[in-house]
């Protein structure tokens, strides 16, 4: 199975290249399932009901969420009627939407999306290597389903590692989002996992992590009540993983992907 995965899309740069590359994204990479983070994609808080719909036409198959989950409140009705959109599974139990979605392609193959939310510098949560060990318990990969993707959204490298060898080879992907920097780190553990600690964004990497820099770099040197934090507004980067999977759901090959916008461009090509 051939999978992508992109990091926090971010205001609506963000929302435009992702847009833009999708449908070309899918076709030269022979696409099977995108998997996209797009907690910040309705003006860096949030997601609106609209701007998920719009993603999903673009090429997305599954959209992950995060702490920003409910910053746009229309999106808790939205989210009981639209599967494809998941927020963390370690959420108290009570909380709107579900943690993990099973997709069916068109080919009849299935693949399980989560996500969870780390414990280190985030909100607190219930706990996310349980709660997906519990998950887990229903699912084998190769058995009852062809592929696993975790999305990990935390703040913590070494949160994101743990959790990574922890399910090496009982899942196809790990990959974090969260911090909206890019990591250097792809790599297949040695379980047959495809592992990313952060996708990074999709966003204006002229910023602080996506926001315009003049205010957000100001907010470390002092305090000015009122002043808001709006998204960078120049091109954006894409930003994620892309991954092929073997029959037995484990990683063949994992590359990084960077397309468009300041940072160094890295484009998989197929094998
Ligand atoms: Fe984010
Ligand atoms: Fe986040």
């Amino acid at each position: 199975m051939r999978i992508l995965f992109l990091g926090d899309i971010v205001g609506r740069s963000g929302r435009d290249a992702v847009m833009a590359a999708l449908p070309g994204l899918r076709a030269q990479l022979a696409l099977d399932l995108v998997v996209v983070n797009a907690e910040n994609a309705s003006h860096g808080f949030g997601l609106a009901p609209d701007m998920a719909r719009a993603l999903f036409e673009a090429g997305a198959d599954v959209l992950t969420l995060g702490n920003h989950a409910w910053d746009r409140k229309e999106l808790i009705g939205y989210i009981e009627t639209q599967p494809r959109l998941i927020r963390p599974l370690n959420f108290p139990p009570g909380t709107p939407g579900q943690g993990c979605v099973l997709v069916e392609l068109a080919d009849g193959r299935r693949a399980l999306v989560l996500q969870v939310m780390g414990r280190l510098f985030m909100e607190p949560n219930d706990d996310p290597f349980r709660s997906t060990a519990e998950l887990l318990g229903k699912y084998r990969l190769g058995a009852n389903v062809d592929a696993i993707v975790a999305d990990f959204h935390g703040e913590a490298t070494s949160e994101k590692m743990g959790y990574g060898h922890s399910f090496d080879g009982r899942v196809s992907l790990v990959v974090g989002t969260h911090t909206h920097v890019p990591t250097a780190d792809t790599q297949i553990l040695p379980g047959g996992t495809a592992y990313q600690t952060d996708a990074g964004m999709c966003g204006d990497y002229d910023s602080v992590i996506g926001m315009e820099k003049g205010v957000a770099a100001a907010r470390f040197w002092r305090r000015v009540p009122g002043e808001r934090l709006a998204p960078a507004d120049g091109t954006a980067t894409v930003s994620g993983i892309f991954v092929e999977t073997g029959s037995n759901g484990l990683a063949l090959t994992a590359h990084p992907l960077r397309l468009g916008g300041r940072l160094a461009q890295t484009v998989p090509v197929l094998g």
